[in-house]
């Protein structure tokens, strides 16, 4: 079966073909990065005009470099929850009126739920594994039973991990995006320089639960405090030591949910996926299979959509002209 990924939920517009869910034909991704850098953020109605301008352009290169045309596409998935909702609502309008004029079968995806699919395009992995889902505006730790079934069983209880490296990144002015622009610096860096407390949650919170606001208050706040004085006080051991202090929390959480649950399968998808460090500390534990998308599939792209489409189409699941964009993430279980 072809599909026809669509992606608009943020700041990229892309477009992908995607054979049988595994086989990715051709993968558009523009970005309006350098359109968001002056504002050190993704500006909403500027992302959404954009989308507007770029959508045909994406989506019929995607057709051209797969040397396919819409009449050998079987199916349509295209992100239409959880986002930006003007942004997603130029993607989820597309599709509509592409699906209805070429008679084609289209389908709603959950943005998610595509970040976890994105390792599983090249990989075969069983079910039940433990995802984690990492990107500027999610971060959960899951139980994942199915492609669309998963159980949380930890989330941050304040800022996402993306988010607090991209405000760690803006208030020292390391670069936009921040969580690449610290993920570089750390990498000359020294991580000793600074060692941060390690966030203490309160009694209610779950076991898995994360919480990176003390992290980054520390970090741009209150750097004094724990910053090691025989070290320079330079951006790049700034940035190791707060991406040290970012993945160890991760890890931690991380690793007690797979003692918990026995599981030896992990697999990590969105944004912060790319991160060096993350990707580095999981390595070392051979005990456990760790699944990262490639670099190019961790940040937001329709390859995943269209591979996560894929089975929702392939299982009857079928969208009508009423789907409309949710930017909200709702109806995940939640273990207790
Ligand atoms: O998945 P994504 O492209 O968009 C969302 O759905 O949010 O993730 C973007 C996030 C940003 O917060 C960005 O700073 C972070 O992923 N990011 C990284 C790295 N590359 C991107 N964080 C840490 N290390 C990286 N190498
Ligand atoms: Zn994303």
């Amino acid at each position: 079966m072809t599909v026809l990924g669509i992606e608009s939920s943020c700041d990229e517009c892309a477009a992908a073909v995607v054979l049988d869910g595994r086989r990715v034909v051709s993968s558009v991704i523009a970005t309006q990065i350098e359109r968001h850098a002056e504002y050190n953020g993704v500006v909403p109605e500027i992302a959404s005009r954009l989308h507007t301008e770029w959508i045909g352009d994406v989506v019929a290169r995607a057709l051209d470099d797969a040397e396919f045309t819409m009449s050998q596409v079987d199916g349509i998935a295209v992100t239409s929850k959880p986002g930006l909702a003007g942004s997603l609502l130029v993607g989820v309008s597309f599709a509509k009126a592409l699906a209805w004029s070429t008679s084609t079968p289209f389908v709603g995806v959950n943005h998610v739920l595509a970040h976890l699919y994105a390792p599983l395009l090249s990989e075969d992995v069983d079910y039940p594994f433990i995802g984690l889902i990492v990107s500027g505006g999610h971060t959960l730790i899951c139980r994942a039973d199915g492609f669309d079934d998963i159980t949380v069983l930890g989330t941050t209880i304040d800022d996402a991990m993306g988010e607090a490296f991209d405000k760690v990144a803006k208030h020292y002015n390391l670069g936009y995006p921040g969580g690449a622009a610290i993920d570089k610096l750390a990498r000359i860096g020294n991580a000793a320089a600074c060692s941060f407390p390690s966030a203490h949650l309160y009694k209610g919170d779950h076991r898995y639960d994360v919480s990176y606001s003390g992290i980054k208050t520390a970090a741009i706040r209150q750097l004094d405090q724990f910053w090691n004085p025989a070290f320079e006080r330079s951006n790049e051991n700034i940035a190791a030591a707060f991406e040290k202090a970012a993945v160890d929390m991760m890890v931690s959480r991380l690793l007690r949910a797979m003692d918990d649950t026995g599981l030896k399968t992990l697999v990590v998808g969105g944004g912060v996926a790319a991160n060096t460090y993350l990707r580095e500390r999981l390595a070392r534990r051979h005990d456990l299979r760790c699944l990262f998308p490639p670099l190019e599939l961790c940040g937001d792209n329709a390859a995943m959509v269209a591979g996560l489409g894929y089975h929702l189409l392939a299982r009857g699941d079928r969208d009508d002209l009423t789907l409309n964009a949710s930017p909200r993430v709702v109806g995940f279980k939640r273990a207790v």
